[in-house]
């Protein structure tokens, strides 16, 4: 996998040692696709995702002097502001008193497009909490992270996670543990085209202009029931066809989002076809795509090299990147070997990740 380092200027001097943390993104399989009322990213229906190894994020905090501002950087750029907005509020939550030197970044090429803002936050938030005095549980912190990205609380978690609205220690759990299953996930990646809508704003506008959003959360919770029953059985085609539909419906309902929301583009449809095409041929393999062209395909680990040629010889795919399930979030006492070693300065900019 693509691998992306960078320098930290060192803040040498002024307090404990630097904290790394990694953590990995995840794929919804039931999708959180708007928000309830009330801060921190609250969601409007439940979600499940699975976390993906090797997609990994790395982040690096060190105290700074007393009286200094925080600063924040996210590499290849990723949207500061709200990542400063987050820093802020988690020195509260933790009881952190020092001004931090921070920094993001992920192994997963930003061009392929995929979504690095939950293990980002993830990882953030892991680190984080090491310097805090006291670190809270692993529920309150996935609390936390939400109030960086929504769908960051799920990668605090390893395995297939479900979370639900609310503000209690139980509104993010683990379902099973990444061992439970041990399903192949293929990452057909595509995405020469313009750049998509942020998940963010496109969750609000469907949610403020697509007459389909009411039908959409009242489909939130027999997709859940099939999904929830498909982990907990290890039945891929229970689970496939569940989370197959769940997209279809999420993005469905952005397409009548006004101006529409298309994330797809051609070589995002040839892979939909190629799936199916898989599956008629007795593969059984199965698509889920998120706020942008990629299809991520779920298939058993023994039909992951016939999908991924598959999935390779499809007009307009770049590459396929290959995970399974994958861990919680961890400390580390050194930068990962990928991270921060050397590389241009740490670019600091706008524009969501
Ligand atoms: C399509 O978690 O990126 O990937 O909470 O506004 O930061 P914010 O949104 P974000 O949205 C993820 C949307 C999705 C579906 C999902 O992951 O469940």
């Amino acid at each position: 996998m693509a691998g992306f380092v960078c320098r930290v200027p060192s803040a040498a001097g002024r307090g404990r040692p630097a904290v790394w943390a990694v953590a990995q993104a995840n794929v919804a399989l039931v999708k959180y696709w708007g928000k309830a009322p009330g801060p921190g990213h609250q969601p409007a229906t439940t979600s499940v995702s699975l976390t993906l190894d090797g997609l990994t994020s790395a982040a690096r905090v060190e105290e700074r002097r007393a009286n200094r501002p925080d600063r924040v950087a996210w590499a290849p750029p990723g949207p500061v502001a709200d990542l400063a907005r987050f820093v802020g509020h988690a020195r509260t939550q933790l009881g952190i008193a020092r001004p931090l030197d921070v920094l993001v970044t992920s192994n997963f090429p930003v061009a392929a497009g995929l979504a690095s803002s939950a293990s980002a936050y993830a990882a953030l938030t892991t680190a984080l909490a090491a310097l805090a005095v006291d670190p809270p549980s692993v529920d309150r912190l996935a609390a936390l992270a939400r109030h960086g990205s929504g769908s960051a609380c799920r990668s605090m978690f390893g395995g297939f996670v479900q979370w639900r609205p609310g503000d209690d220690a139980r509104a993010v759990t683990q379902l099973a543990a990444p061992e439970h299953w041990p399903l192949a996930v293929l990452v057909a990646v595509s995405g020469s085209g313009p750049k998509r809508v942020p998940s963010r704003d496109g969750m609000r506008r469907t949610q403020e202009t697509s007459p389909f959003f009411d039908a959409w959360l009242a489909t939130n919770a027999a997709d859940l029931a099939a999904v929830r029953e498909a982990v907990g059985s290890r039945d891929l085609r229970a689970l496939g066809t569940a989370a197959e539909r769940n997209a279809l419906r999420m993005h469905a309902t952005a397409l009548g989002a006004d101006p529409p929301l298309l994330y797809w583009e051609a070589a995002t449809i040839a892979v939909v076809r190629e799936v199916w095409r898989l599956r008629e041929d007795g593969v059984p393999a199965y698509f889920t795509i998120d706020a942008g062209p990629q299809v991520k395909v779920l298939c058993n680990p023994g039909d992951s090299q016939r999908v991924g040629q598959a999935l390779a010889g499809v007009p307009g795919v770049s590459h396929v990147l290959r995970s399974r399930p994958g861990g919680a979030p961890r400390v580390l006492r050194e930068p990962p070997e990928w991270a921060f070693a050397s590389c241009p300065p740490p670019a600091v900019g706008r524009g969501r990740a």
